[in-house]
């Protein structure tokens, strides 16, 4: 794992073999000779069965062989999509990625899940597929728009509540960065596939999701789980006796990066509606990740509908 301006001139002595850079159009191209290029468009319709079929006819194309390596360039849409392609082309071949959206820089881009989404259910089609290395260069988020790095952000803050809440008074960015690198990295490497402690990763992700879906996806991933981890922690206060201090700590940091930003006009039942069908519930009832102070984090709670109800209703009218 490389971090930093100028991280991206390690990658020609990380590559073997042929390379297929799989990269997001609309950025420039990446100064590595002999590779082959492959520019797809950025945005959930790439993690499609099409999207997929595309990746994978260039790779054939381009006749990428068994020792060859994927360079996954661009955001988590490029990333899930031909990490899943790497992963399932000859059983297998070798993976780097190069996060350009801070959202993949500090989450998607680690951790080793790849994949695409079924005609109902985000992400539901995937594997995991371990990068032989992540480059998280901070110039590419020169270009980056302000909501993209909003969006982003919304993971930072989740880091911070759960993992490290001494982030929340480190100014530095790349610090910033390179802390939400460091604990995601860490509990991946305790809990690769998700069978425990891995799961606190999800703060935020119950009513998140089920948000983000009823937008229709319009709703940025980021923005949806701010949303989804205010509801999280006024649950957190009346389930676990989580301080209000840390709530309100929470609101300030996801605030100060104008996290959420208007909410879709959504009715309470149907985001309650939603939340069975989230990938973390067990037997159709939702399973929450509560955090009982600031860094405590606690996956597994099953919540009594009112108070979820309470929670939804307070969010999503804004207050
Ligand atoms: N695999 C995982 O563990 C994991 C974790 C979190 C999210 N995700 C997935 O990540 C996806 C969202 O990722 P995203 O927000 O990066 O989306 P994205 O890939 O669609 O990128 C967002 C936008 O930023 C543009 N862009 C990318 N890099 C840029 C740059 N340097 N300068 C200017 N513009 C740039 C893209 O063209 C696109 O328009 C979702 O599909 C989500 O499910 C996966």
């Amino acid at each position: 794992m490389l971090i930093g301006a100028g991280a991206i001139a390690e990658l020609a002595g990380l590559v073997e073999g042929q390379v297929v850079i799989v990269q997001d159009l609309a950025l420039p191209p990446l100064a590595l000779p002999g590779a082959a290029v492959v520019k797809v468009a950025a945005g959930e319709d790439i993690k499609s069965w099409d999207g997929l079929r595309q990746i994978v006819d260039s790779l054939e194309a381009h006749r990428l062989g068994r020792d060859g390596t994927v360079v996954a360039l661009g955001g988590g849409t490029i990333g899930d999509a031909a990490g899943f392609a790497a992963s399932i082309w000859q059983r297998g071949v070798a993976l780097i990625n190069v996060p350009t959206t801070l959202l993949a820089m500090v989450d998607s881009a680690i951790g080793g899940k790849t994949g695409i989404n079924s005609s109902r259910a985000k992400n539901a089609i995937g594997s995991f597929w371990q990068p032989r290395a992540v480059l998280c260069d901070l110039d590419w988020l020169d270009t980056l728009p302000e909501a993209e790095k909003q969006s982003g952000y919304a993971e930072i803050v989740k880091y911070t509540m759960t993992l490290d809440p001494g982030m929340a008074d480190v100014g530095d960015f790349a610090e910033v960065v390179e802390r939400s690198v460091r604990a995601k990295a860490e509990i991946v490497a305790a809990d690769e596939r998700e069978s425990g402690l891995r799961e606190v990763l999800n703060y935020g992700h119950t009513a998140g999701h089920a948000i983000e879906a009823l937008s229709g996806y319009t709703l940025a991933h980021g923005r949806a789980v701010a949303a989804g981890m205010r509801v999280a922690a006024r649950i957190s206060q009346r389930v676990l006796g989580c301080p209000a201090a840390v709530v309100e700590q929470q609101d300030r940091l996801l605030a100060a990066h104008g996290l959420p930003g208007p909410l879709p006009d959504l009715a309470v039942n149907r985001v309650l509606d939603a939340l069975p069908g989230d990938k973390k519930a067990r037997a159709g009832r939702p399973r929450w990740v509560l955090l009982r102070d600031a860094g405590r984090p606690e996956p597994g709670h099953e919540v009594p509908e009112e108070i979820v109800r309470e929670a939804v209703a307070e969010i999503l009218s804004g207050s």
